[in-house]
């Protein structure tokens, strides 16, 4: 963070905005009870599930109706742990930019925030939905910020002009929150092919084309763009990288991924890029899975959960994560006993097999969207992973 700015400050900013920081879901809904109506929460319900088409007037529908003054502090208390990790991280990165663009600004609680806290910059918030932007620039007006002006403007359909030292899309790039990305070539690997048309074709389902081209074209010499989207998954995360690659930019950076709690879960989110156009630097885009939970398949130390005699069905060896390929690779005088490859009815490939290695059995199971699932039995529960793998098969 800027190093005269506190986390206090930010928690007083949101404070002004009529946010709320809960410790327990059921304080939240205590409140959100206390405040809206049921008409109101239906009528939230019935836009979120609208939103979710991706039709551009549904969700300018969803964030006009967010912006209501009543509505607004209590929905967007539900991201205040969001606006707290990533309003301190972008206002770290803001220093010494003359000139600010906050793509996707919505009601600006950060972009206020932004241009508080750096009064020598000039900021300028975009956003498209109407109602959000009056929102915004009545709080600045209220909050007599003279560096910070708000614009509606769709970027999907109009121009964008200027030229900015910092660019900021902080879940305002991508809307399609559903979309698989693009599978890996085939189920042995986690690579994606170098496909230019796989590539156009998710860079526009997801609506990042236009935005991205338009953004790219207004980064100023040696300027910076700050972007934090939900595309953690890696089918989802390698094109988008890809795409941010492909207008000239490299993270300067390590990537983060950020923890944060929602109201009734945690979103483990990003990654947050800070990048530059130019030639590659030191730092590489990385297309590897996460490092996982997955135990290492250690032969004299096989089961990974304790034992629990209790609990029968405990294999001697799980993994589900990413990492159970490296451990299948590595089973010694595998053997296998059946197997089947399938494309799946959402283009996905399947491959599950069964068989033996190091005098146990073994059910692999692999798919082009990076699920692995390894499970080592003694010899004698062979049925059982038999009939898994038929349940596997018949589901
Ligand atoms: C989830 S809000 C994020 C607001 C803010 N960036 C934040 O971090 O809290 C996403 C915003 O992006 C805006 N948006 C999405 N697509 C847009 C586009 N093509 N042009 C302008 N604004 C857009 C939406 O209207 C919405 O207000």
């Amino acid at each position: 963070m800027n190093s005269s700015v506190s986390l206090d400050q930010l928690h007083a900013h949101l404070a002004q905005w009529g946010l709320r920081s809960f410790s327990s879901d059921a304080d939240y809904f205590a409140w959100q009870r206390a405040t809206l109506s049921a008409e109101d929460l239906n009528r939230l319900t019935a836009q979120v599930e609208r939103k979710r088409s991706g039709a551009r007037q549904d969700e300018m529908a969803f964030y006009d109706l967010t912006a209501e003054p009543h509505i607004l502090p209590v929905l967007y208390s539900q991201r205040y742990e969001y606006f707290m990790e990533i309003g301190s991280r972008v206002l770290s990165r803001i220093a010494p930019a003359g000139t600010v663009l906050d793509f996707g600004c919505g009601v600006g609680i950060l972009t206020t925030f932004y241009a508080r806290h750096s009064p020598e910059t000039q900021f300028v918030g975009i956003d498209r939905s109407p109602r959000s932007i009056a929102v915004a620039q009545s709080k600045a007006t209220e909050l007599g910020l003279t560096n910070v002006r708000f614009e509606c403007l769709d970027v999907d359909v109009e121009v964008l002009r200027g030229s900015y030292d910092r660019i900021i899309a902080t879940h305002a790039l991508v809307q399609a929150e559903q979309d698989p990305g693009i599978p890996s070539r085939d189920w042995t690997t986690f690579e994606r092919a170098r496909d230019e048309s796989q590539q156009a074709a998710f860079e526009q389902r997801i609506g990042i084309d236009v935005r991205l081209d338009q953004l790219s074209e207004m980064l100023s010499p040696g300027g910076w763009m700050v972007i934090f989207e939900k595309t953690r998954q890696l089918a989802r995360r390698v094109p988008f990288q890809r795409a941010l690659a492909r207008r000239g930019l490299q993270v300067i950076e390590l990537p983060e991924l950020i923890r944060y709690r929602l109201v009734e879960e945690v979103s483990d989110d990003g990654p947050f890029y800070v990048m530059q156009q130019g030639s590659a630097g030191p730092l590489a885009w990385d297309e590897e899975p996460e490092p996982d939970a997955g135990v290492p398949f250690n032969r004299t130390m096989l089961r990974s959960v304790p034992h629990d005699p209790q609990d029968p069905d405990i294999p001697l060896y799980e993994n589900h994560w990413p990492s159970a390929q490296r451990v299948w690779e590595s089973l010694a005088d595998r053997l296998v006993q059946q197997e089947e490859t399938r494309r799946e009815s959402d283009g996905r490939q399947l491959h599950v097999e069964l068989g033996s290695a190091e005098g146990l059995v073994y059910l692999y199971c692999a798919n082009t969207f990076d699920q692995r699932q390894l499970i080592v039995v003694e010899p004698n529960r062979r049925a059982e992973l038999a009939s898994y793998y038929g349940e596997i098969l018949s589901s």
